[in-house]
């Protein structure tokens, strides 16, 4: 096992960190997870928005989507963070003159810091989110907080997606 400090003065082994195959497939699975991920977020958005003008209770598709949203958005974040791993390591051989030079790179910042970043601070408003809810006494309150935090993690979420019509920072549909 190569040592953190070794990496930082010498970098990693050349290549792909991990075998390609498992690498493109839980590209594949990252980017088609998006659209499951949107779908269950605007459903859990919707459905707390109802609640809230009906008077309801947190409780049928509000919360049952509420939860499905925090498990896909952690799995997302779990794949995010292997492949942020692998592009590190590709990239910038996790040596810090490495990491300054691909940086000034657009896309290559945008994925290691933007995309990142706004990713993080989307799942952890969902998480957020739900905590609220569960935590709320009245079932106002909770879809209230859930319809807020979601709301805002779906914002955070549309805009640091690397749709095709980024230019050169946009991925593919699928
Ligand atoms: C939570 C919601 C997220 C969504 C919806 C999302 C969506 C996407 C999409 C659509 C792509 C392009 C995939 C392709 O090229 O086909 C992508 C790439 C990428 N994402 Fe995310 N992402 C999320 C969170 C994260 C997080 C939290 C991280 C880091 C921890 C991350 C790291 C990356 C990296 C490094 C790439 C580029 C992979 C490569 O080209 O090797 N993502 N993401």
């Amino acid at each position: 096992m190569v040592g953190f400090k070794t990496i930082l003065l010498n970098g990693a082994n050349e290549g792909l960190p991990i075998p390609e195959s498992m690498y493109t497939g839980l590209l594949h699975g990252h980017s088609g997870l998006r659209y499951l991920l949107l779908i269950a977020l605007i459903i859990a958005i919707v459905a707390a928005y109802r609640n809230v003008k009906s008077g309801g209770a947190y409780a049928g598709a509000a919360k049952l989507f509420g939860l499905i949203t925090m498990i896909l958005t952690d799995l997302q974040l779990l794949i995010g963070l292997v492949l942020w791993y692998v592009y590190m390591d590709t990239r910038t051989h996790f040596k810090i003159n490495q990491f300054k030079d691909v940086i000034s790179n657009n896309t290559a910042r945008y994925f290691l810091v933007e995309h990142f970043i706004m990713m993080l601070l989307a799942v952890l408003s969902i998480h957020l989110g739900y905590r609220m809810a569960k935590k709320s006494i009245t079932g106002t309150a909770a879809n209230k907080a859930q319809f807020r935090w979601y709301l805002i993690a779906l914002i955070l979420i549309l805009i640091a997606i690397p749709w095709p019509f980024y230019g050169n920072l946009g991925r593919g549909w699928f």
